[in-house]
């Protein structure tokens, strides 16, 4: 199956306890998808193609009132490795999912000073999200699965009311070597700010449902 350009994971399959963890939390993380070659192959191209990163036109934008300060926008860019990454992770993606999923979109997301992510869902384009820390420190998503059928509008309104918990939700962290599985387009997450040093990027593998 491994063919030139083919990137060496070490699975392409999800086991039933992961299967039965997603459908239950709309989240599971995939640990030991790929070795330490591999991930600093992946470390190496978020690196080298970060100077080409740029402001996304299309993603998610929380409407956040004017009294909540903005947060810069995320640069990102992609990658050919990522992008083989991203297609050999279909079977899995649809085994995890048992929906017909198709790649849309990878891209690494690179923060600078904090790693702050405002509270929302993901666009259509992500039916299913997978995320890795390609390199840096990025601290773990909180994920809201009470505020599951709330629109941008309502999320937005909560990021910009200074009442808001924003330590509330239940924490993913991102597991070694693999993915957080995530429902980003139905799950709303958010990632409260904490400075760090240097920069840090999240690579994001989306997939969308043809039906
Ligand atoms: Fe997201």
């Amino acid at each position: 199956m491994a063919g030139p350009g083919t990137p060496p994971l070490r699975r392409t399959t999800v086991t039933r306890a992961e299967q039965r963890a997603f459908a239950a939390r709309g989240h599971v993380g995939l640990a030991g998808l790929w070795d330490r070659d591999l991930a600093q192959a992946i470390a190496a191209e978020g690196r080298r193609r970060h100077a080409g990163a740029e402001i996304p036109r299309r993603g998610p934008r929380t409407p956040v009132p004017a009294r909540r300060l903005p947060r810069r926008a995320t640069p990102a860019a992609s990658g050919p490795l990522l992008a083989r990454v991203h297609l050999s992770l279909v079977g899995a993606a649809r085994a995890l999912t048992g929906r017909l999923l198709v790649p849309t979109f990878a891209a690494y997301g690179y923060y600078e000073g904090d790693d702050e992510v405002f509270l929302h869902i993901d666009t259509e384009q992500c039916d299913l999200t997978l995320l890795t820390v390609a390199f840096g420190d990025v601290g773990p998503l909180h994920v809201h699965p009470h505020l599951i059928g709330a629109g941008m509008e309502r999320l937005g309104e909560l990021e910009g009311d200074p009442a808001w918990d924003r330590d509330g939700g239940i924490r993913v962290t991102y597991p070694d070597s693999g993915v957080t599985a995530l429902n980003g387009h139905v799950l709303p997450h958010h990632r409260p700010r904490r400075p760090v040093a240097g920069l840090s990027a999240v690579a994001a593998l989306c997939y969308r449902s043809l039906f």
